[in-house]
């Protein structure tokens, strides 16, 4: 089928703010609803500044989180918002807190258990008002229909998705990652890079996503080196802010593809940094896919603004460069990962179907386990 006739879903808050400043209007836009009690779903950082939000009321700030969500944080988080009687859900942070946030506004007070929403569109109701303020720029979970939580039991990520879980409001405000650390911006801005090229290079790519995602990449191309080297340069922080926000809608209808499938185990078994992951096995994967996309790979190389080529080696070096200089982590050894262990995360990888059916040439258990020794 011509892709161009191929039908796509794709969603959007109902209303999206971007720009230095917007945050503001999340409370503005509560106080406009009668909200009285919103819950912010938030970490120990960001709590100390739920101020600038300027929310109405008596807001309950919940920032128990550290790191990527439990099932252990969400029991605690959606009984904390029982016990306060809320009224509207804040999230405001990185993924961990949106997606978090997505859960409590959906369950808080519906009697659904978490086991029974895993999948796509299992949530009984749209449940309380739900406003996100992103913090970083990279996850466009702000954008977002999914939620991802560990499952502590199974040591496995289970993913919810639900339109009941869209935010009523977005409110993406660049200026909340002034000054955010140099190894922050480069991880969460290689992860929206990472979801741009995945779904480019994706096989259910559409032109409608395509629009976004290579916007995506050649905005990451253009700014995340200068955010990464002058934290407090606001136009800089503006450009990750809108790659991270078409990374979110390239999410939606299409989604990625290997390169998040062979990151996940590091995540999941060694706790590295979601961005970090995804850097570190990019270069990687953009070669392994080159032969069966090479025009779009050039796209990609050239948004970027490295020398074109369609030799799969070449690829490597240049994005495996790009990564360098920016100062990420290339060795998986660096990580604390033992080498005894790679066979185990190439099975764990492979078994991701849902992300790997996607990849545009077939990436079998032996491929992957290659890639982990060449990264190790
Ligand atoms: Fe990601």
């Amino acid at each position: 089928m011509n892709p161009l006739s191929t039908p796509i879903d794709l969603v959007q808050p109902a209303r999206l703010l971007f720009g230095r400043g917007v945050a503001a209007e999340a409370g503005r836009w509560l106080a406009g609803r009668g909200v009285r009690r919103p819950m912010v779903v938030t970490d120990a950082f960001n709590a100390a500044r739920v101020g600038g939000l300027e929310l109405p009321g008596e807001p309950v700030v919940w920032s128990d989180l550290a790191g990527e969500p439990t099932t252990g944080d969400l029991a605690r988080v959606v009984a904390a918002a029982e016990a306060s009687e809320i009224d509207a859900v804040v999230g405001f942070g990185g993924g961990s807190a949106m997606d978090l946030a997505k859960l409590v506004a959906v369950l808080a007070g519906s009697g659904q258990p978490f086991a029974e929403v895993v999948g796509a569109e299992k949530v009984a109701r749209k449940g309380l008002p739900l406003v996100q303020v992103p913090t970083t720029a990279g996850t466009g979970s702000e954008v977002g229909t999914r939620a991802l939580v560990t499952d502590v039991a199974a040591t496995a990520k289970s993913a919810v998705q639900s339109l009941h879980m869209l935010a009523d409001l977005a409110a993406v405000d660049p200026d909340l990652a002034l000054g955010m650390p140099r190894a922050i911006t480069v991880a969460t801005g290689v992860d929206a890079l990472a979801h741009c090229v995945e779904a480019y290079t994706n096989r259910k790519a559409h032109p409608l996503i395509d629009l976004y995602a290579l916007e995506g990449i050649r905005l990451v191309g253009r700014w995340l080196a200068r955010a990464a080297d002058d934290g407090g340069d606001p136009d800089a922080r503006a450009g990750m802010a809108l790659a991270s926000l078409y990374g979110g809608y390239c999410l939606g209808p299409v989604n990625t593809a290997g390169g998040h499938a062979v990151s996940y185990p590091l995540g999941a078994r060694y706790h590295v940094a979601h961005g970090a992951a995804n850097a570190l096995i990019f270069p990687h994967v953009l070669a392994f896919n080159a032969p069966a996309v090479p025009e779009r790979t050039a796209a990609i190389l050239e948004a970027l603004g490295l020398p074109v080529s369609d030799d799969p080696e070449t690829v490597f070096a240049a994005a495996r460069d790009w990564c360098l200089r920016l100062g990420c982590e290339m060795r998986l050894s660096a990580f604390n990962v033992p080498e005894a262990d790679l066979p185990a995360m190439a099975r764990e990888a492979h078994a991701i179907r849902r992300l790997l059916d996607n990849n545009p040439r077939d990436l079998g258990e032996a491929d992957i386990l290659a890639i982990y020794r060449a990264a190790f």
